[in-house]
């Protein structure tokens, strides 16, 4: 599809923020260059971590305008979606594997007038996602097993991300295809080259010294002429 923007999408992952100060950390990326903010999600069931709920996600709506995008790790997950939306979540990412009915499941966060994701696990197939594409606002590619912040990247997912940026492309839909994990400047040109347009990035900014600059060497790292990007769903 044609693209609507060729704006690559910076996504600060929280979970690498000083935790006596999300607000504050939140308030940092956005004024350093951030679009959006994500917000990790885990239960210590479905992943071996445990985290914040949508207290957490209700306390941080007011400290920041970007759009948060809320990754829920979390099974069963269904029970959950309307806490979250209600909390303030722009977008609602979940994993195939966190619930019996994932066409459902879409359906019910788009019921909330909310952006819905699917995330792939590396082992994950792209085909889950083949049947439930005209639901789909975000596709997330995990590059790490999902749990943990500071993970080393998995290169073995990058021909997945080729295959999903042709198949968003073919589907003529405006779906942000995101990649989460290992995410920095040498990384990041990586899986912007094989056609990501969003990139969740937890220690390679919030583990910086100054965010600006963190940031700064992430746009750096885009290849140019960048691909047909299609991060127009803001
Ligand atoms: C892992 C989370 C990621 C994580 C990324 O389960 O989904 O969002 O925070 O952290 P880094 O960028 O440190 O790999
Ligand atoms: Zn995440």
């Amino acid at each position: 599809m044609a693209s609507v923007t060729n704006k690559l999408i910076i996504a600060p992952s929280l979970l690498a923020a000083d935790f006596t100060r999300l607000g504050a950390e939140a308030e940092a990326v956005e004024k350093a260059g951030a679009d959006w903010l994500h917000l990790d999600v885990m239960d210590g069931h479905f992943v071996p971590n445990i985290t914040f709920g949508p207290l957490i996600v209700k306390a941080l709506r007011p400290a920041t305008k970007m759009p948060l995008d809320v990754h829920l790790m979390i099974a069963p997950v269904d029970p959950y979606i309307a806490a979250f939306a209600e909390a303030g979540a722009d977008h609602i990412s979940v994993h195939p594997e966190s619930g019996p009915h994932l066409h459902r499941t879409l359906q019910l966060i788009r019921s909330f007038g909310k952006k819905a994701g699917v995330v792939l696990n590396p082992a994950t197939p792209v085909e889950a996602i083949f049947h439930v594409l005209d639901l789909v606002d975000i596709v997330m590619v995990m590059t790490v097993n999902p749990g943990f912040g500071g993970q080393a990247f998995l290169p073995s997912q990058l021909a997945k991300i080729v295959a999903l940026h042709r198949l968003i492309d073919d589907s003529g839909r405006e779906i942000a295809l995101q990649v989460d994990g290992g995410i920095t400047p040498a990384t990041a040109r990586q899986v912007l080259s094989a056609g990501a347009d969003t990139i969740i990035v937890g220690t390679a900014i919030f583990g910086q010294p100054d965010y600006a600059s963190a940031i700064a060497a992430l746009l750096a790292a885009a290849p140019l002429p960048r691909p047909a990007l299609n991060a127009g769903i803001g």
